[in-house]
Formats: C-alpha cells, structure tokens, sequence
C-alpha cells in the first residue's frame, strides 16, 4: 500500500507519499480500506518530530479515519467485512489501509458520507471526554472554548449548545467569529483584539465560565483560572502556547477550581473504547438527528497531506480538513 510517511522530520515537505507494507490486523484488531482521513494538530507536531507516536504503533501520521472494514482479526466480534465505519487511530490514518483496535471503531452517522465522517473520530472524542466525561458540563452553565473555529471548537460549540449551555469562543478572525454565531456561540471575543478575561466577567454578571476547554496551555494558565467561576472546571487539551506556565494557586483555591490536562492518543485501549462507545451513545444520536454536524473546511487528496498542513500551520481554516484517497 502507499502512505504518507516522514523520512525525517521537518517542514510539510517532509511528507512522501511512499510504498510501504501492508498491515496486518492481530488479536481483536481490523484492517481498514481507508477512504478518507484528516489532519489534526498534533500531525503538525508528529511531522516536526515533537510528538512520537506510542512503541508498536504505526509510523504514518493520522488520528482518524473513515472507509470499508477489509479484514477481521482474530476474536472480533460485531463487525463484517465491508462495514463502513470510522475510527480514532493512535496513527496510521494518512495510508491507504490501517490496522484499528474493534473498540475504536463507529458505524458512519446516517445521514453522513463515508469521506466526511473521517471529519468525526478526533472531535467528537475530545470534546465529549473532556467537557462532559471530565469536566462535567451541565445544562445552564457558561462554557468557554479557545479556538471556536478550530477543528475541535466548531464540534465543542454544537455539543455544549445541544446539552443546553451558554457558549463562549475566542477566535482571531471576524470571520471566524461570525461562523461560530452560525453554530449557536453566544459570545464572541476576538482574541486578537479584546481580553477574554474580561468579556466573560462582564458576560456572565462578573460569574464567569463554568467550564473551560483549552488549547493555549501555558499562555493562558493563570488568565483561564481568571476566567473561571467559582466551582469552575479548566480542561487543557493543547499547548499551543507553550508548556511550562505560572499558576496563582490562591485564585485556584479561591474558586475551588479543578484543572486537568489529557491527550487522547496516550490512553490505555479500554479507556479509548469505554470514550468511543459513550459517543457512539450520546454524540451519535445528535448527528443523526440534525443537531450536530462535522465542519469541513476542505477535503484534499491524500498524497499531497502537505498541502494541509500549509492550511492547519497557516490557520486558514474553518473546521475540519481532510484528506480523501482517490
Ligand atoms: N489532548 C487531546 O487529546 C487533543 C485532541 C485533539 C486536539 N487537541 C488540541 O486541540 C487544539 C485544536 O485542535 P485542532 O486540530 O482542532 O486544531 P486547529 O483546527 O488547527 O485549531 C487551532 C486553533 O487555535 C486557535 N488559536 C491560535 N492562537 C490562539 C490564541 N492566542 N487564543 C485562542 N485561540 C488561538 C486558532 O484560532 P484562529 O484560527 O482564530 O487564530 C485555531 O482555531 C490543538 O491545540 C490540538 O493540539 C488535543
């Protein structure tokens, strides 16, 4: 088969779309025909050699896919040959075929082409562990996420908005404030231009946000405690602001406020399969009623990944871009 694969690490130009060997699906594994993947953050990181993927576990960039299930291994269950289903990878996506433990895999939303529901697996994962299995967002709360037009924000501004929260984004653009409204955001704040502190005082009648998902990491540490409500709940999800912050630990205690930080790729398979079958449970339903939908900004053809990677680094997108074989 042929995948992207990084020779060494470097600029977009270190992708090469290469021949490489087959997978081959072991002990409670399938063997996906992938039709389509995306490109997520950390791929950046991965591709710059700062975010090595796990031991044992593919080389090939790509955290998600959708396509046709072409092989079962042994002991999986519940699952045929030629299922359309997506799946949260720990790498491997940009290929034209992956191996995905069975408890990674979701059926494709009815109502959602196979090559868009590769737009899926990451978000909805992320989001829904981190703002509702951890930080526990609940109807009436103010919930605040960073980056409204990313990839993660536009599936976290549906989700919050559909279990009936007030939403807040900050986003560089007016543009990609305008979008966020689209999707149900309730207050919008330029980052570039105003302080995100002071918006959610005077928002929330000087309150603050209940629930905050973060991308900035050390940036924004102590301004997100600022932010945060009594009670309050920062999920870090994203360094993209550095890794080692300050913290005013009297505001904290002050607020009796919980901060946690997780990345998805890291944990161990049952707990990857107990968040992928919560989504399948709650997220699911919403996607195929209507109220949720993945974002897409662009899909491009698989080979030239580096071309979305220009798109992520230049942050020229709405949403999501995939990357689509043939
Ligand atoms: N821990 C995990 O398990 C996990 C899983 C998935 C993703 N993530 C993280 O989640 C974040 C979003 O991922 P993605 O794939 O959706 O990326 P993405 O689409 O490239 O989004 C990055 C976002 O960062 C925003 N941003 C840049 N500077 C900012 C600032 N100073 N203040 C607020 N926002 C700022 C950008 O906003 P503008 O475009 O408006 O400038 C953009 O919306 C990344 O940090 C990623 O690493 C973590």
């Amino acid at each position: 088969m042929y995948a992207i694969t990084i020779p060494e690490p470097g600029g977009p130009e270190a992708l090469v779309w290469a021949e490489v060997p087959d997978p081959v699906p072991g002990e409670g594994e399938v063997l996906v025909e992938v039709v389509s993947s995306a490109v997520n953050r950390a791929d950046l990181l991965q591709r710059q050699g700062f975010y090595n993927p796990p031991p044992g576990s593919s080389p090939y960039p790509g955290l998600e896919c959708a396509g046709r299930i072409a092989a079962l291994g042994p002991g999986v269950g519940g699952w045929s040959v030629g299922d359309e289903v997506c799946a949260l990878l720990v790498g491997g996506g940009y290929a034209e075929k992956v191996v995905v433990p069975a408890g990674q895999l979701l059926p494709v939303p009815r109502g959602i082409d196979l090559v868009t529901a590769a737009a899926l697996p990451e978000v909805t994962c992320t989001v829904w562990s981190n703002v509702f299995m951890i930080a526990h967002l609940r109807p009436g709360e103010t919930f605040l996420v960073h980056g409204g037009s990313s990839g993660i924000g536009t599936m976290a501004i549906q989700l919050a908005k559909a279990v009936g929260a007030k939403v807040a984004v900050t986003a560089g653009t007016k543009e990609k404030l305008d979008f966020c409204a689209e999707l149900g955001a309730d207050i919008l704040i330029n980052y570039r231009e105003q302080d995100f502190v002071e918006e959610i005082r005077e928002n929330t009648a000087g309150a603050g946000a209940d629930v905050i998902l973060d991308n900035m990491g050390a940036k924004y540490l102590n301004r997100n405690v600022d932010a945060l409500a009594v009670n309050g709940r920062l999920a870090i999800i994203g360094m993209q602001g550095g890794v080692k912050g300050e913290l005013n630990i009297a505001t904290l205690l002050g607020k009796r406020g919980a901060i946690t930080a997780t990345t998805l790729r890291a944990r161990p398979l049952a707990e990857k399969a107990a968040v992928v079958a919560a989504v399948r449970e709650h997220v699911w339903p919403l996607i195929e009623g209507g109220h949720v939908r993945p974002i897409v900004d662009r899909s491009l053809p698989m080979s030239d990944a580096a071309q979305g990677h220009r798109v992520l680094e230049e942050s020229g997108h709405i949403g999501k871009v995939l990357l689509r074989n043939a």
